[in-house]
């Protein structure tokens, strides 16, 4: 292996940069020329690649988002959109990739391993925390800490307005942002598509609370709750409860945003050291990750096909401690 490419796609995350620059530099510690493709697998397609050295990377840990770029690309998703890709990595001579990215990601270089040959290993770079093979993503403790701060605000005027909030933050399909959120914060209530919270138990603690003389309340949602975005729940429970002053913050996109933690520069430079130390040992399909303080390869088919469960006790957790 000579010449190897890194890459970032799907959502951003804080720490992409720290893992972009842990690969160009164990890339050059070990001999190999590397180069960055830049807006994720649509880069790849157009031939948007550039030679990175070290100082391509200077400067760049403490960043947010990913100096390459990112995208979700449709076209790599057909056979000629990977046809076309496979072309660019061949003109570039690249043997192996780093993917930085999520579940999308891992799945494209699955297919483009099987049709074309060419080796990728993958990072787990997401906010969302729901890759299979890593107790964390890249990403995700910094979110969880914007995500923090923003309820800790939001706790001064509900307690001040003796208010309801229903804060939804972000995850996609999983309740691994919101869990910590929902402890972290202090709030009465988590909603994660993982475990059913009805709308009746919502009601319930409220007038609980309320007899207990509670005034205000946090109520974490997780956007991909099955009973529907923070918006949807305030009207299901305004409909029993229409005393009930309450207001719907979403965090959003601040989320992805911001300069990554200790623990996500720490994490992303670990990992992107062992995706370049994979491929020089003929590692290929596989995400590295890190479980139990021990670096990992999962195979990308298990990141993609295993579900990461949310551990029980966190779920008592915000029982005992909200009562
Ligand atoms: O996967 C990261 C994430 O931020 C999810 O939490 C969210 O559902 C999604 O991406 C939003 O995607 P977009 O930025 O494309 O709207």
């Amino acid at each position: 292996m000579k010449k190897i490419a890194v890459f970032t796609s799907g959502g951003d995350s804080p720490g992409m940069n720290a893992c972009i620059r842990a690969v160009v530099r164990t890339a050059i510690y070990h001999g190999l020329e590397v180069y960055g493709i830049r807006r994720g697998y649509n880069g790849m397609i157009n031939g948007d690649i550039i030679k990175m050295d070290s100082s391509s990377v200077s400067n760049t840990i403490q960043k947010g988002g990913t100096i390459l770029k990112s995208a979700r690309s449709k076209e790599f998703l057909t056979v000629e959109g990977r046809a076309k890709a496979a072309e660019q990595l061949k003109k570039f001579e690249i043997d192996g990739v780093v993917a930085i990215g999520g579940n999308g990601t891992f799945t494209g270089a699955m297919k483009f391993y099987e049709e074309h040959g060419i080796p990728f290993i993958g990072a787990p770079g997401t906010i969302d925390n729901d890759l299979y093979g890593s107790d964390h993503t890249i990403g995700y403790d910094t979110a969880v800490n914007t995500a923090l701060d923003a309820i800790d605000k939001i706790r001064d005027t509900a307690d001040s307005h003796e208010r309801v909030f229903f804060v939804e933050v972000m995850g996609r399909d999983s309740g691994y942002i919101a869990m910590p959120c929902a402890i972290g914060g202090g709030a009465e209530i988590v909603m994660i598509p993982e475990t059913t919270t009805t709308i009746d138990t919502v009601i319930d603690t409220l007038q609980n609370g309320w007899k207990r003389s509670k005034t205000s309340f946090i109520i974490i949602v997780a956007e991909g709750d099955e009973e529907g975005h923070a918006t949807d729940i305030v009207k299901k429970v305004e409909k029993a409860l229409p005393q009930m002053d309450a207001r719907v913050t979403v965090i959003g996109h601040i989320q992805r945003g911001g300069s990554p933690t200790a623990l996500d520069r720490l994490l992303a430079s670990e990992l992107g050291i062992a995706c370049v130390e994979g491929l020089l040992n003929g590692k290929k399909n596989v995400m590295a990750g890190k479980i139990n303080a021990k670096i990992v390869y999962t195979p990308f088919e298990d990141t993609i096909n295993k579900k990461k469960l949310i551990n029980p006790r966190f779920t008592r957790m915000v029982e005992i401690l909200s009562i």
